[in-house]
C-alpha cells in the first residue's frame, strides 16, 4: 500500500517550423527553426507500470517498443535508462494542439515534453543542451525513425520572439530575434513514402560525404569529383548551409523581408536537387509568391506537409486566398493556414 500520493508532473513543449536549412541537420550543417505557439502537455504519475493516454490508453509491461504513438513516450523512459539516468514506470496523460502528420514536428513536441517532465520526476540534473540528444535517441533507437537533431533542438531550446541558429556539428545556438510574419500552409497532401524516402536522401548524402573522403558533407570543399543523384543531393546540403547562414546575417541586421528570395531558393533546391516535394508544396509556393509573399518554401522533411510563406502582416488574406484559389483550380483538398509567430521551448506546468 502506498504511503503517501505519488507526485505528478506536468510539462508542455512546442511543434517547429523550420525558417530554412533544411536535410541539413544529419549532414552536420545549419538549421534555422522556431517553435509554434501549439504545444504538446504530458502529465506523468508514477506507477506501477506504463501506460500512455491520449484518445486511447497503450499499456507496457516493459520498456519496449509497442509500434504505437506511446512508443514516443516510452521511447524517452527508454533513453533516459540507457543513458544511465533510471526512471520506474509512469502513467503518461498526453493532450495537444499541435497538427498531426502536418510536419510540424508533433512526434518531438510529444518527446521533448515527456522528457521535461521525466527529469523533473526523477530529480535528474540534465543541462538543457544535452536534452535533444536524448529526445532524438529516443525517436532513432526506439521508434525506429533516422531523424536528425533539429526538431527536438527546437522544441526543447526555443526562446519567444527568436529563430534558433544550430549548428549541428557543434551544437552551438545563437538565438537571433525574428519578427517577420510566417503564414504556415498545411497542404493536407498526405505523406507518401515518407520513412524510406527520408533514410534513402540520408544515405545518398553519406555515400556522397564518403565519395569526397569527408566524414560529412560539412566538410566538402568542393563537388567536382560527384556526378548525377549524389551531385544533386550534394548540392542542396552545400548550398543550403550557405543559405542559412546568408539568413542567419541579414537577420542579425533586422533586413528580414531580404530572407525572401533565400526562402524560395531553398524550395527551389528541395524540389530540383534534393526531389522531396510533391506538386502540393510546388503549387503552394508558387500560389504564395503570387499573392504577394517575399518568398516561400516547404518545411520539414517533405514529401508532403506545409509550406512557410514571409508576407506582410497586410498581405495574409491575399497570400492564403492565392493558395486557396490555386489548390481548387488543382482539385486539391483545402489548405489550412495560420500565422506562426516564434515562441518558446519546452517547460513545466
Ligand atoms: C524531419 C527530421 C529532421 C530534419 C528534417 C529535414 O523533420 O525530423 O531531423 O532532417 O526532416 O530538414
Amino acid at each position: 500500500m502506498r504511503v503517501s500520493a505519488a507526485r505528478s508532473v506536468t510539462a508542455s513543449a512546442p511543434g517547429r517550423v523550420n525558417l530554412i536549412g533544411e536535410h541539413t541537420d544529419y549532414n552536420g550543417g545549419f538549421v534555422l527553426p522556431f517553435a509554434l505557439p501549439q504545444r504538446t502537455t504530458v502529465t506523468l504519475t508514477p506507477a506501477d507500470r506504463w501506460s500512455v493516454t491520449s484518445h486511447e490508453t497503450v499499456t507496457a509491461g516493459a520498456l519496449e517498443p509497442t509500434g504505437t504513438w506511446a512508443d514516443y513516450v516510452l521511447g524517452v523512459a527508454w533513453a533516459l535508462n540507457e543513458a544511465g539516468h533510471e526512471i520506474g514506470p509512469f502513467a503518461a496523460e498526453v493532450s495537444s494542439d499541435v497538427p498531426l502528420g502536418s510536419g510540424l514536428s508533433s512526434s518531438a513536441a510529444l518527446e521533448c515534453a515527456t522528457l521535461t517532465a521525466a527529469i523533473e520526476l526523477a530529480g535528474l540534473g540534465i543541462p538543457l543542451g544535452a536534452r535533444p540528444a536524448l529526445a532524438q535517441r529516443a525517436e532513432n533507437a526506439f521508434v525506429g525513425v533516422p531523424c536528425g537533431i533539429m526538431d527536438q533542438s527546437a522544441s526543447i531550446l526555443a526562446q519567444p520572439g527568436h529563430a534558433l541558429l544550430l549548428d549541428c556539428a557543434s551544437l552551438e545556438t545563437e538565438h537571433i530575434p525574428f519578427g517577420g510574419t510566417v503564414l504556415v500552409i498545411d497542404t493536407k497532401a498526405p505523406h507518401r513514402l515518407v520513412d524510406g524516402e527520408y533514410a534513402a536522401r540520408r544515405s545518398a548524402c553519406e555515400a556522397a560525404a564518403s565519395a569526397l573522403g569527408v566524414p560529412s558533407l560539412r566538410q566538402a570543399a568542393g563537388l567536382s569529383e560527384l556526378d548525377g543523384v549524389l551531385l544533386r543531393r550534394a548540392r542542396h546540403v552545400t548550398t543550403e548551409n550557405d543559405r542559412v547562414l546568408a539568413v542567419a546575417e541579414l537577420l542579425r541586421a533586422g533586413q528580414v523581408r531580404e530572407i525572401g528570395p533565400l526562402m524560395t531558393d531553398s524550395h527551389m533546391s528541395l524540389r530540383y536537387d534534393f526531389e522531396v516535394t510533391v506538386p502540393e508544396l510546388d503549387i503552394a509556393v508558387t500560389a504564395a509568391l503570387e499573392g504577394g509573399a517575399y518568398g516561400a518554401r516547404m518545411t520539414g522533411g517533405g514529401f508532403g506537409g506545409c509550406v512557410i510563406a514571409l508576407v506582410e502582416p497586410r498581405d495574409v488574406a491575399n497570400v492564403a486566398e492565392s493558395v486557396e484559389n490555386a489548390f481548387a483550380r488543382a482539385g486539391f483538398t483545402a489548405p489550412v493556414s495560420f500565422v506562426a509567430t516564434p515562441s518558446g521551448g519546452a517547460a513545466l506546468v
